[in-house]
């Protein structure tokens, strides 16, 4: 058994994005994320929320997501319910609110994947217990708590790296973007014309980087953007919910293909990053998902041990 102290600040609050957290929080985060880790390593028993139950809707598929969050809130002492569109009276229309209302007198913790980044919004805000957004169409911010760890452990630092993502200005991207501002990792994304990151977040982000020093800029050529790059990150080119852009998009991407041409361009230490699932031919080859730079399941791992950090210090 081991005693974590865990600083009350965090207690009762949302993590909805990471710019709601300060670049100290966003630290305290990763610092319990990489301890709990070892801890779990050693087998050491770490029931922070013994006896607590977390609700996880899911309005989108998932695999990472679902079952990191169902196994990290077990190896807490906590109970998790996966709870489908299906099973919940919001599939035939239940408001918002009153689901808020209702699961905040049994759960003491809401997961939610969706669409609409609006409706977790109106989720949290209805719902007196923690809400955590676990993607939404604007934004992924647990994926990037998890990679931030990974990259720490890959780099030994996060200040100063440059990180290239390549591909569409989606979700992972936005927060990829507001988690490089906080820890003053710069992120340059290249995209085609009209795939940008949406302005006001890039925006946020840059007000957010003027308190790390992080520099954060758009380009269209991706070799432009991974020289000197110590991190390529890429995700899919149509996310859940685009299938039927999916077609069309391929021929804008393209040329954003992370192959072994693009990674040689960068560092020669670089590490290679892809949020999961990856569509292997097109955003990102065989070749370098299954090669030396690749720490794809390293991240997919963290997204666990971050998560659990997350989990406890909301709902402690
Ligand atoms: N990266 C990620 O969120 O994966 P899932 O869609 O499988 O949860
Ligand atoms: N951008 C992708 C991320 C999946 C984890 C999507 O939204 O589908």
């Amino acid at each position: 058994m081991t005693s974590v102290k865990l600083n009350p600040e965090f207690k009762g609050r949302d993590f909805l994005a990471i710019s709601d957290y300060s670049p100290g929080e966003v630290q305290e985060i990763l610092d319990l994320a990489l301890h709990l880790k070892r801890l779990q390593a050693q087998g050491v028993p770490h029931p922070l929320l013994a006896g607590k139950t977390l609700g996880m809707i899911f309005q989108k598929p998932s695999t990472r997501t679902r079952v990191s969050f169902e196994v990290g809130i077990f190896q807490l002492g906590g109970y998790g319910l996966f709870l489908s569109p299906n099973d919940l009276q919001i599939g035939r229309g239940e408001t918002i609110k009153d689901t808020a209302l209702t699961l905040s007198r049994y759960l003491d913790g809401i997961m939610i994947r969706t669409f609409s980044h609006d409706e977790v919004l109106e989720l949290a805000h209805y719902a007196s217990i923690p809400v955590i957004n676990g993607l939404t169409d604007l934004l992924h911010p647990c994926q990037v708590m998890g990679d931030l760890q990974t990259i720490l452990e890959h780099k030994g630092r996060l200040r100063g790296l440059k990180c290239a993502f390549i591909g569409d200005g989606n979700n992972v991207c936005h927060s990829l973007l507001a988690g490089g501002a906080k820890v003053g990792m710069d992120v340059v994304v290249a995209c085609p014309a009209g795939f940008e990151p949406r302005a006001e977040l890039l925006a946020r982000a840059r007000q957010d980087a003027l308190a790390t020093g992080a520099r954060l800029w758009v380009v269209q050529d991706p070799r432009e953007a991974v020289e000197g790059a110590d991190v390529i990150y890429t995700d899919v080119w149509a996310s859940m919910g685009q299938e039927r852009e999916a077609e069309e998009k391929e021929r804008h991407f393209a040329r954003y293909q992370v192959n072994a041409t693009l990674v040689a361009a960068a560092d020669d230490d670089v590490i290679v990053m892809h949020c999961l699932p990856a569509k292997r031919g097109r955003e990102i080859t065989d070749e370098v998902m299954d090669g030396p730079h690749s720490v794809v399941f390293d991240q997919a791992e963290n997204r666990l041990h971050a998560q659990k950090a997350i989990m406890a210090l909301l709902m402690q």
